[in-house]
């Protein structure tokens, strides 16, 4: 699904990627690639691709049950990898791939593409510049005085995730515990990720509530005292827009809403930007800005889907093509990684303990030795 919905379009328009390979056990998927896109050779085994001297990057974009063997494998035959997410779903998996990445030198991507989304990558940057210089805004209250005694969590960052899933657009094995493991695991490790991203710091505590297939509410606490609150449902509908973003730091408020729109209170240097749909089947559907646009054209489509065939809907930029683009500059020039190994075991880690957390009814502790391995080589 990801791979013809997203990284297929993406490879075959990204000039500086050939794509020689296409693999996958099921015959339907292969005759999907060589009648929409035009790969040099296909094959069953993904052991074939491997041992072409030409290829030097891989992208593994199964389900998650068989990623340990095949990452291993691309590793040890010196081939640059780009995985989709969660890298890992338990610590020894997350040891074992880390150790084969540090051996081999290969670079590994976790595709947690939220990180280049362009309305992230706007948000961090005005958070991160608030960071490190905070300046109030003249017209924010100012009773506590200039020299006021400051208070430790005034340092924190207030973080609020909301996830708007539909449990409907599952499918059936996302929600089997071996092998989707539920959204906890297999979705929410982009949040947990985010969070750690934006924030640049360790996550030290999780407590949740809710269940490990849907509905969850996850409070994650940083060392610097930061609090994230991850919320996720699949009760709700897609009517309205998934994802809502707000950051909250030193009296400024950056806020992305679906990626469509950022805004931003407290500062004077911004207050508001949209962003463009990535593609978009309701041209004729122009009323309203950003999530209220989104909410128009959604409407539109249902409209289509209820009175005559199934149609898509708005898609908007999450940052899958600027990632593997990220990833090539990875082979083609040894920039780093975006999102490393180390940044995927952290996340598996991040969701495992919220699942502990979620069944035992009580916060977890996370270390990060738990997931920062030293390796004995
Ligand atoms: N980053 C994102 O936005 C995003 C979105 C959706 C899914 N995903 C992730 O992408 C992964 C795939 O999800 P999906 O919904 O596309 O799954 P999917 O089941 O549609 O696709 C997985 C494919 O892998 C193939 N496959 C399985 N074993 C194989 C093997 N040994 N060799 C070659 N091919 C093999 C299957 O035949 C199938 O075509 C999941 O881990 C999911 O979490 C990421």
């Amino acid at each position: 699904m990801i791979a013809q919905g997203v990284h297929l379009v993406n490879a075959f328009a990204n000039q500086r990627i050939h794509v020689k390979w296409c693999c996958d056990i099921m015959q339907d998927n292969l005759d999907y690639v060589v009648n929409n896109y035009s790969p040099e050779q296909i094959t069953k085994d993904y052991k074939d691709v491997l041992n072409d001297s030409e290829v030097d990057g891989v992208m593994i974009l199964t389900t998650h049950d068989i990623r340990l063997k095949i990452i291993t494998e691309a590793a040890n035959a010196g081939k640059h990898i780009y995985v989709e997410k969660p890298m890992s779903t338990t610590p020894e998996e997350s040891y074992k791939i880390m150790k084969v990445i540090r051996k081999t030198g290969v670079k590994l991507v976790v595709g947690f593409n939220r990180r280049c989304a362009p309305a992230i990558e706007d948000a961090v940057a005005i958070y991160e510049k608030q960071r490190a210089n905070p300046v109030d805004a003249p017209w924010r209250y100012n009773r506590l005085g200039g020299e006021h005694t400051p208070l430790r969590e005034e340092e924190a960052t207030m973080i609020m995730m909301r996830i708007n899933d539909d449990l409907k657009s599952f499918k059936a094995y996302a929600m089997d515990e071996m092998i989707g493991e539920g959204s906890l695991i297999g979705e929410l490790c982009h949040f947990a990720d985010l969070a750690c991203f934006i924030l640049k710091k360790e996550p030290i505590k999780v407590y949740a509530e809710g269940w490990s297939r849907i509905n969850q509410v996850l409070t994650l606490q940083f060392e610097d005292l930061s609090v994230v609150n991850i919320f996720e449902t699949a009760v709700g509908s897609f009517d309205h827009p998934k994802e809502l973003i707000e950051i909250y730091h030193k009296g400024v408020s950056v806020v992305v809403d679906h990626f469509l729109q950022l805004r931003v209170g407290g500062r004077e240097d911004i207050y508001k930007k949209n962003y463009p749909f990535l593609s978009d089947p309701y041209p004729n559907i122009t009323e309203g800005e950003g999530t209220n646009l989104y909410i128009n054209k959604v409407r539109e489509r249902n409209r289509v889907v209820t009175n005559e065939c199934d149609f898509g809907f708005p898609s908007v930029n999450k940052g899958h093509y600027k990632m593997l683009d990220r990833f090539v500059d990875c082979i083609l020039v040894g920039a780093e990684s975006p999102c490393n190994e180390l940044d995927g075991a952290r996340a598996t880690l991040i969701t495992l303990k919220a699942r502990e957390s979620i069944r035992k009814g009580l916060p977890i502790k996370i270390s990060s030795d738990e997931y920062d391995y030293y390796f004995a080589f």
